[in-house]
């Protein structure tokens, strides 16, 4: 029934979570921001400057654009360091073996993520020219919960909403699915959302929903 699929890539296609978990907790610590693993869930799906936003509501002051320009390229600094030690072993087989089934049965697939780092996290998931469309953090104005990075995935594969089904971890990416008018398949912590057309136990469960 439907004729393409869009992953979210943190958290859904790999576990890069950890990694902007450590690069913003270090960030924090210089600046005496109280950070943990809750608030970090909040940054799921989120802009690189709306998560300094949502750090710096910890935060006694008030800092400049500039400043704050420069703490989140500090932040992505740390982060594309701790992505240096990513490799395809990163990638699961199961995430592997459904990717290619979906492509097998015909299914087109892209990616739709805030990052502007998803090119280089395919690459070093050995992902590189895989996905038939990539929209990302750099082809978008709004970040999730806006439709935008999907409503432009259903574009690069020349598919209307309706075709297409979002795979998604974070209860940002499944509100702006449900605004863009796609289906979505919830996994991980966003199965508890209760918003989505499926929830996913496992990767895999991906394919009875598209049979
Ligand atoms: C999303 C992550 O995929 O990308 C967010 O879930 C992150 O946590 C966002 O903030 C932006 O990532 P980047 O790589 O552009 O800093
Ligand atoms: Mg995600």
């Amino acid at each position: 029934k439907y004729k393409g699929i869009i992953f979210d890539l943190d958290g859904v296609i790999c576990h890069t979570d950890k990694y902007h978990y450590l690069a913003w907790k270090q960030l924090a610590d210089k600046l005496g921001i109280y950070f943990d693993e809750k608030i970090n869930n909040r940054l799921r799906g989120v802009s690189r400057m709306d998560s300094l936003e949502i750090i710096l509501e910890n935060y006694n002051g008030s800092l400049t654009a500039t400043e704050k320009e420069n703490y989140s390229e500090e932040k992505n600094n740390i982060y594309k360091r701790l992505l240096e030690d990513m490799s395809p072993s990163d990638l699961s087989k199961e995430v592997k073996d459904t990717l290619d089934q979906l492509k097998e049965d015909g299914l087109k697939l892209a990616i739709g993520s805030s990052s502007k780092n998803a090119r280089y996290i395919l690459e070093q998931l050995g992902l590189e020219g895989y996905f038939d469309a990539i929209s990302d953090g750099n082809n978008i104005e709004k970040s999730k919960p806006d439709p935008e990075v999907f409503l432009k995935a259903c574009e690069y594969l020349g598919l209307s909403p309706k075709e297409c089904l979002v795979v998604e971890d974070a209860k940002s990416g499944l509100e702006a699915a449900i605004e863009g008018g796609m289906d979505q398949a919830a996994i991980g912590d966003a199965v508890y959302t209760q918003l989505a057309t499926y929830d996913l136990a496992t990767f895999s469960d991906l394919l009875k929903c598209i049979r």
